[in-house]
């Protein structure tokens, strides 16, 4: 371990700078201080920056705190799957996420737009024209009277900019890009869940928004009927580059994108990335590996099964290394 190390970064050894702050020259200090300033904002390029989100809710006096001050980035043009034991907070991140509710405290921003300090009207337009949603109960997201094709094309009338022939012609495009074109004039009761649910895909996707979030949209469905639909998302997040965030108890579904982000306890817990490697025989394999999450503040929670193994509790001894950090059990009694 080297102490050098532990400072690294900021000061680059130079004439007047020996590694100490103390001996840096007013010149240096400054560029520090500037560099300080410059440095980018949290999440300033990624399409969904969620910060330190909060959310508490109070019925009969009792307080639940079902958001603890997640933290949570989406590049655009991602499809990514949120994972996490009922009640731990999706829903309710997922909410926020659409404009429905409004988080008690932190900050959420969504294509461009800060979801706390929205009005009345922006908050309409936002759930109109920059976000599509689809929930788990496929009633909730068709209306019963209308035939596939005219879901499709409502959002499109109820934003009201392009003409009649253009909204029909995106339903048929958005109907076609799913494989749905033959149930184009049947109601939902006339569809089977999965067909259901493509068109409520289809309808989030009408007024062509920067993110499609979907809760559980294959929570009713058998696992068959699952895939259909999944391979519905993927289509849209390929062909049309909408950013898409499943809520997924479906481990089939999680597994089929590159980045599952794990929610426990109102957080950010771990994170699983995929990707395809090819072996010298040029076979292709999926290889994923578990990341945890490092928040803001430098916190990080290690896996239950690591630290029991180890007997960790309280207190760990943590030693910087060249490229890791080393974390071993309290030994201070022992010392
Ligand atoms: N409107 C609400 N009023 C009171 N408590 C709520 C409300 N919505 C969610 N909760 C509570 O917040 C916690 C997280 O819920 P939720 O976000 O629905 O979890 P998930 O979708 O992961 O199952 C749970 O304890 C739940 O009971
Ligand atoms: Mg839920």
């Amino acid at each position: 371990m080297t102490k050098t190390g532990i400072q690294g970064g900021a000061g680059t050894a130079g004439p007047g700078n020996t590694g100490a702050s103390g001996d840096a020259t007013l010149e240096e200090l400054e560029r520090r201080a500037t560099a300080r300033r410059d440095r980018p904002s949290y999440g300033h390029d990624a399409l969904i920056a969620c910060d330190r989100l909060v959310r508490v809710f109070t019925t009969d006096g009792v307080e639940v705190q079902a958001l603890q001050g997640l933290d949570l980035l989406v590049k655009e043009g991602e499809l990514m799957a949120l994972v996490g034991a009922s009640g731990s907070g999706k829903s309710t991140l997922m909410n926020i996420l659409a404009g429905l509710d409004v988080p008690t405290a932190g900050a959420a921003r969504v294509a461009g737009r800060d979801l706390l300090a929205m009005d009345g009207g922006a908050r309409l337009r936002y759930r109109r024209e920059v976000v599509g949603f689809v929930w788990q109960q496929t009633a909730r997201n068709l209306l019963p009277y209308l035939t596939a094709a005219q879901n499709v094309a409502l959002p499109m009338q109820l934003r009201g900019r392009s003409k009649a022939r253009r909204k029909t012609e995106r339903a048929e495009e958005l109907l076609a890009m799913l494989g749905i074109t033959e149930i184009r004039d049947r109601r939902p009761h006339q569809l089977s869940g999965g067909q259901q649910q493509r068109v409520a895909i289809a309808v989030a996707l009408a007024n062509d928004p920067a993110v499609l979030l979907a809760d559980e949209p294959t929570g009713e469905l058998d696992s068959a009927t699952g895939e259909q639909v999944f391979a519905a998302f993927r289509r849209a997040n390929e062909e049309l580059g909408t950013t898409i965030v499943i809520v997924t108890h479906d481990q089939a579904v999680a597994s089929e994108v590159r980045r599952t982000v794990a929610i426990r306890d109102g957080r950010t817990s771990s994170e699983v990335l995929r990707r395809t490697e090819v072996d010298e025989q040029g076979r292709e394999s999926l290889v994923a590996r578990e990341y945890a999450m490092l928040d803001r503040a430098g916190r990080l929670q290690l896996p239950a099964e690591y630290t029991q193994a180890l007997g960790m509790e309280h207190r760990v001894a943590l030693e910087l290394e060249q490229d890791h950090i080393g974390v071993w059990p309290d030994d201070a009694d022992r010392r």
